[in-house]
């Protein structure tokens, strides 16, 4: 993939959970030794639903020591927050007349996210054309997402095609690079695991905090005694100790569940020190990484600077070819 451009992006709720880690960061890590890969902490995305204006930048700055905790390296890859490179919005808006109302009210997450709101505000449903502007922007090849995302990046290519066709020949049709790791559920065995629901454990807590939120965790709801055999095939539980346990150990513990030999709070024990364990290495980089907040700034800034003048060069092409403001440059050219 030498050559390749890989972008991708990720909503600024804080410091990133175990979902985060496992569906996109670890990800994340392994390509940017690959590929020439931009990450973006989406903050213009975050505005689209209420959130609270006053922790937003420290929001955008715990999900960036996350990034840098989980082994994202500012000397191998760019990262930078997306409201620093107004260009997203700009492309957004331009992108905005090459979609179709129709088609963003097919998107599954609009439907999820509008169903029951009394007012659906416009940016909810706008929403993956913001998604396409960050990702056209960098015409970028490849995007990292979990299969959540896969509709949008369908519509992103599509928008990319019709662009294409109207202005000439420019955006190449981005690639999904779906995520492996499946859909991660969260503590209560059931929702994707995300903030919103409260159902998280986070990446970088501390191992009392970890063990306090995991033995919460529902496993199999038919096991109701200790001594009921269980069924890891449906126990969350089970599926997540499949990313912390070794082959060995998973299948010892699969089969003393089976055989009632276990008991759920053994197994969630084991568990917690699975995740305690892996986590070690990053929560020693976060706690370097929030010691020196100018660092971390600087490291946006850098990747920012970077960002814009991609954008910029993106944008002159765009507008170029649709006719706009090159009366302006041809103007102070004297042409
Ligand atoms: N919508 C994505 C999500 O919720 C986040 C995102 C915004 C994104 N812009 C992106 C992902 C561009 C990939 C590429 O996960």
């Amino acid at each position: 993939m030498s050559g390749a451009r890989v972008f991708s992006g990720m909503q600024p709720t804080g410091e990133a959970h175990l979902g985060n880690y496992l569906g996109a960061l670890r990800q994340w890590v392994r390509l940017q030794d690959e590929a020439d890969c931009i990450y973006c902490i989406v903050d213009y995305h975050a505005i689209t639903l209420e959130y609270e204006p006053a922790r937003l930048p420290e929001r955008v700055l715990d999900l960036a020591v996350s990034f840098l905790a989980a082994g994202l390296n500012p000397d191998r890859c760019t990262i930078f927050v997306q409201s620093d490179v107004p260009e997203h919005t700009e492309l957004a808006w331009i992108l905005n007349t090459v979609a179709s109302v129709g088609e963003l009210e097919r998107m599954t997450q609009y439907k999820d996210k509008s169903a029951g709101m009394e007012s659906v505000p416009a940016g909810v449903l706008n929403y993956p054309i913001l998604q396409a502007a960050d990702i056209l922007l960098y015409r970028a090849d490849r995007v990292p997402v979990g299969e959540d995302q896969a509709q949008h990046l369908e519509l992103t290519r599509e928008i990319a095609r019709r662009w294409n066709r109207r202005f000439g020949e420019f955006f190449p049709e981005p690639q999904a690079l779906i995520s492996d790791a499946g859909r991660i559920r969260g503590l209560d065995g059931q929702a994707k695991m995300s903030k919103s629901r409260g159902n998280t454990v986070g990446m970088l807590d501390e191992p009392a905090e970890i063990w306090a939120r995991v033995r919460t965790a529902v496993t199999d709801p038919q096991r109701v005694r200790r001594s009921d055999p269980g069924r890891p095939e449906v126990c969350n539980v089970f599926a997540l100790h499949r990313f912390f346990t070794a082959a060995e150990p998973l299948a010892t513990i699969e089969r003393q569940c089976r055989a009632a030999e276990i008991g759920c709070v053994d197994c969630k024990r084991l568990l917690s020190e699975g995740i305690v364990r892996a986590f070690e290495p990053m929560r020693e980089r976060a706690a370097e990484y929030r010691a020196q907040p100018a660092r971390v700034r600087e490291i946006l800034g850098d990747g920012a600077a970077r960002c814009r003048a991609l954008a910029q060069e993106t944008m002159r092409e765009v507008r170029e070819r649709m006719g706009l403001r090159s009366w302006r440059e041809r103007t102070a050219a004297g042409g």
